[in-house]
């Protein structure tokens, strides 16, 4: 694959095939991974790749505390609601994902079943959760360092064959995962990664989410024409 087949193939994958990822395929995916640029090149990133019965626990965890209202517990600064263009685009790639799977408005029950299926990071047979070293926590470096590194694992793991869904609905419930991913103190949870072979039937992995344009995003200063 080139890199434009990598990057313009590539999508959120969010139904996968109940099939094991050999170890070593996602040990070379997180070297690839780890060629991302990072500030001072201090790499403050670290894996805890889960797969099998710690992953189910986590699992569950996550959908007992959520159906329980327990409030999330993201270790790393958020924001409220989103507004505006954000939220436009927010709606967009929801309107998008319940038209592939079918899933009506007012069906409350089909929507809870997806939210759920997303505590669940949509049955993926490995999770890779995304740390960074607490040394540096509070400063916003770590988490921009973080990001590059998730990106390059996706794409790197989409040339091998495999899908990925990048979520924040894994670690919303960071306790649960802390526990039984045994993440010692001085790990901050950045990010989770759902990962695993597409399952190519699942209508919601071929939905290609949208991006505005380069003029809406690019401001070019100094330039001739
Ligand atoms: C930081 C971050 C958090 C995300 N959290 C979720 C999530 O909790 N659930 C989900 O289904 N997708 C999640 N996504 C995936 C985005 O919805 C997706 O990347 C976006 O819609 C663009 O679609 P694409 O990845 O198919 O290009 C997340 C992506 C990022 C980068």
């Amino acid at each position: 694959m080139t890199f434009d087949d990598v990057v313009l193939g590539r999508r959120s994958i969010r139904g996968y095939k109940q099939q094991a990822v050999p170890k070593a395929v996602i040990k070379e995916i997180i070297e690839l991974a780890m060629r991302a640029p990072s500030s001072l090149n201090t790499q403050p990133w670290n894996f805890y790749v889960l797969a099998g019965e710690p992953l189910d626990r986590i699992r569950a965890g996550n959908t007992e505390r959520n159906l329980a209202g327990v409030p999330h517990s993201r270790e790393f600064r958020t924001h409220g609601e989103y507004g505006g263009a954000h939220r436009e685009r927010q709606i967009g790639i929801a309107k998008q994902l319940f038209a592939a799977m079918g899933i009506a408005r007012e069906d409350k029950e089909a929507r809870l079943d997806w939210v759920l299926r997303g505590f669940r990071q949509f049955d993926a047979p490995v999770s890779v959760v995304v740390t960074y070293d607490r040394s540096i926590h509070g400063s916003d470096i770590g988490p921009f360092d973080c990001g590059a590194v998730a990106n390059a694992l996706v794409n790197a793991a989409w040339s091998r064959g495999l899908g990925c869904v990048i979520n924040s609905q894994g670690i919303m419930q960071s306790p649960v995962v802390r526990e039984h991913a045994a993440i010692p103190d001085d790990q901050v949870i950045m990010i989770c990664i759902a990962m695993g072979y597409p399952d190519d039937d699942f209508p919601a992995n071929a939905v290609v989410s949208e991006r505005k344009s380069v003029d809406e995003a690019a401001v070019f200063v100094g330039f001739e024409d």
